[in-house]
């Protein structure tokens, strides 16, 4: 069994995946093209042009411009087949996905019938791969508090088709607490809670989203390195960060793979999981993060904790995660 394959077959959860980063430029022509959507870009050449990201913002802007072309329930699931698919090959046996509902509603969609689509093929995915998963609602935090209230009220009479809450996009200027209310009705219903901090924004938001936000789980938080008090607490208080080589490479939050304080976090106790952020822009499903970083050193043996991590640090119940493990 070489490395590569072996990589591909560690039986893996993905816990940092946005399934609207899963659209391939492909997808998004064609979809933008029987939904009467128009963009910018004469063709796929022209589009793939656009994949070069200077930071968080430059990519969020395509991202969001993509999006646009997301209409109807079918799109939806289509979507998340698409992604099930890929990640079939990949080791993954379960996945907990993000999905950005504002942004839809600001884009005139129903969120239920987003979620609706979703669900269908993530049911779908676990009749045809065996992959379990759970959806969370993660809120955009650059856009008004009250969009956020607003989709949390519209889905609070489904509460169980919902895993988690999260919190996503521009980060610098956003801090978790601003979303100390949302948070706590999340967890009211039942919901776990996780939030993106410490990817562009310090150290001192990877504590907020602990202190105020109570998460669970912290999505990039690798700016939690300059901080020795906070990774003292992460590695106690046992928070799992869901790390993504491949976007904080193409995001230049770092400038080489070989600079990402992984191996440093691991020492002091951190668990650690690797996934891919959103794949179709960045360059590489999850396997392919775990091949980046062989790529720069990290052993079978790492590589095969970090797997392990990532279905223990996910929020399956007991008797699945063993079946898992
Ligand atoms: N960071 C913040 N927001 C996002 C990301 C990310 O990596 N991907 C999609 N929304
Ligand atoms: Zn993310």
């Amino acid at each position: 069994l070489n490395m590569h394959t072996a990589l591909e077959t560690l039986p893996k959860s993905e816990l940092h995946l946005h399934i609207e980063g899963s659209l391939e430029p492909e997808l998004a022509l064609e979809l933008a093209d029987r939904n009467g959507v128009s963009l910018p870009y004469d063709s796929l050449a022209d589009l793939r042009e656009q994949y070069q990201f200077t930071n968080l913002q430059s990519f969020l802007d395509l991202y969001y411009e993509l999006m646009g072309t997301l209409k109807t329930a079918d799109d939806f699931r289509d979507l998340a087949l698409a992604y099930f698919k890929k990640v079939s090959a990949q080791g993954v046996k379960h996945a907990e996905i993000f999905f950005d509902p504002q942004v839809h509603v600001s884009n005139g969609l129903d969120v239920n019938m987003v979620m609706d689509g979703l669900l269908e093929g993530m049911h779908e995915a676990k009749a045809r791969y065996g992959i379990t998963s759970g959806l969370i609602l993660s809120i955009v935090r650059d856009m008004p508090v009250d969009t956020a209230q607003s989709v949390l009220d519209s889905v609070k009479n489904r509460a169980d088709d919902i895993l988690g809450i999260g919190l996503d996009s521009a980060e610098v200027g956003y801090p978790p607490h601003l979303f100390t209310k949302q948070f706590e009705e999340a967890t009211a219903l039942g919901w776990h809670r996780v939030a993106h901090a410490g990817e562009e924004g310090p150290a001192s938001y990877v504590i907020d989203a602990l202190d105020n936000l109570h998460a669970e789980r912290i999505d990039h938080g690798i700016h939690s390195v300059t901080d020795a008090t906070l990774l003292e607490r992460l590695a106690s208080e046992r928070i799992p960060l869901t790390t993504c080589p491949l976007s904080n490479r193409r995001l230049q939050v770092v400038g080489s793979l070989e600079n990402l304080p992984l191996h440093n976090m691991m020492e002091q106790g951190v668990l650690i999981n690797v996934n891919s952020d959103d794949p179709a822009y960045f360059g590489g499903y999850i396997a392919d993060n775990y091949q980046a970083l062989e790529g720069v050193g990290f052993t079978l043996s790492e590589l095969s904790n970090m797997a392990e991590n990532s279905i223990t640090a996910s929020f399956i119940s007991d008797v699945e995660r063993d079946a898992l493990l």
